[in-house]
């Protein structure tokens, strides 16, 4: 039995040495044509060749290198077998990390501060209170909820939006359609934690845009957006930016990536860009993860986080 761990964009070689730490006695292969003869029974993947996964017949799961399965899902190809995301402490962390930073910044007026710097002006700006603020978070999964809670150690109100009802200890939720309106009309920043599918897909667009808050105690609503890049439409968050309708944004995740040089989000002078590093998946982190479920899946036991196809997620 091999694995085959398949990845676009970057080298491999990293989560080949932690698959193969988490488990020496496994063969891990990263073409298929290494496997030499030995079925392959199970892929650990990252932007997969379109098509490849379909020519293994023994495949008995797909395995996310992270959180979101977008990627793997884009293969109008993909096998009918189980397809397991990442759900690590690690991701969940580091994920968090990233909201806060961005949260405080924005909050903490660190953009119009680092301009003063720039030109030596002392001027102290008008701070509101943590608990003046809402957060609202689009997506209240496994990321969102862990984000809820630590931006609310920091006094913000903070609620979320999701597909259907939720309750989380603390937060205001709000669902569906019907609650996305009322949400949004809520958040004085907009954090989107949502995976990219059929209905996700351009979701932050002019229509969005239009429905957010305008008079939050910041000053304008503010965008952060760590999801994908799918589910912006650029051109929408760049008028509205000029315009003055949004204050400020962080995007760490783009329509095109690496983000092209020509794009006008690198220069503008209220977006902060980060190169889709929100969430780094760890190979030492998560690598004894996707091993401990094979070796798992193998004695028969049920997988863990496997996606549902039909949502998208
Ligand atoms: P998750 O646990 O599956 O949570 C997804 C959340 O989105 C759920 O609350 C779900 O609603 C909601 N949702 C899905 N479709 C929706 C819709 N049509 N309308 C309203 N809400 C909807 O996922 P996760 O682990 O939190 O990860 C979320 C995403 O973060 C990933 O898919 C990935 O794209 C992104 N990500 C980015 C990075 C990075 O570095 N930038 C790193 C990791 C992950 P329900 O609760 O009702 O199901
Ligand atoms: C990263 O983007 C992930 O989906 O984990």
């Amino acid at each position: 039995m091999a694995i085959l761990l398949s990845v676009t964009g970057f080298d491999p070689s990293r989560w080949w040495q932690a698959l193969h730490e988490a488990a020496p006695e496994r063969r891990i292969v990263v073409d298929a044509s290494e496997a030499g003869g030995e079925p392959i029974d199970y892929a650990v993947v990252w932007k997969q060749p379109p098509g490849l996964l379909a020519t293994l017949p023994e495949l008995k799961a797909i395995f996310s290198l992270g959180a979101g399965v977008d990627h793997i899902l884009a293969d109008r190809q993909l096998p009918a077998v189980p397809i397991v995301r990442i759900v690590a402490d690690d991701l969940k962390e580091r994920m968090s990390e990233y909201v806060v930073w961005r949260v405080l910044d924005h909050f903490r007026r660190g953009r119009a501060y680092r301009q003063q710097q720039a030109q030596k002006i002392w001027h102290e700006r008008m701070q509101p209170a943590a608990r003046e603020i809402t957060v609202g978070i689009m997506g209240l999964g496994v990321l969102g909820i862990d984000a809820a809670a630590k931006l609310q150690v920091l006094g913000f109100r903070v609620s979320g939006w999701s597909r259907g009802e939720k309750r989380v200890d603390g937060v205001e939720t709000f669902a569906g359609s019907a609650g996305l309106g009322p949400f949004l009309a809520a958040s004085d920043i907009l954090v989107v934690l949502l995976p990219l599918t059929a209905d996700t897909r351009g979701i932050i667009g002019e229509d969005l845009l239009a429905r957010l808050k305008r008079d939050t105690p910041l000053g304008g609503p503010v965008l952060v957006n760590a999801g994908r890049g799918g589910l912006q439409d650029e051109t929408a968050i760049l008028a509205a930016l000029d315009e003055d309708r949004l204050m400020e944004a962080s995007l760490d995740v783009f329509n095109v990536e690496p983000l092209p040089a020509e794009s006008r989000l690198w220069s503008h002078p209220k977006v902060f860009v980060t190169p889709h590093a929100a969430a780094l998946s760890d190979p030492d982190a998560l690598a004894p993860i996707i091993m401990r479920q094979i070796a798992a899946h193998e004695r028969g036991e049920l997988l863990d986080n496997v996606v549902d196809r039909q949502a998208g997620y």
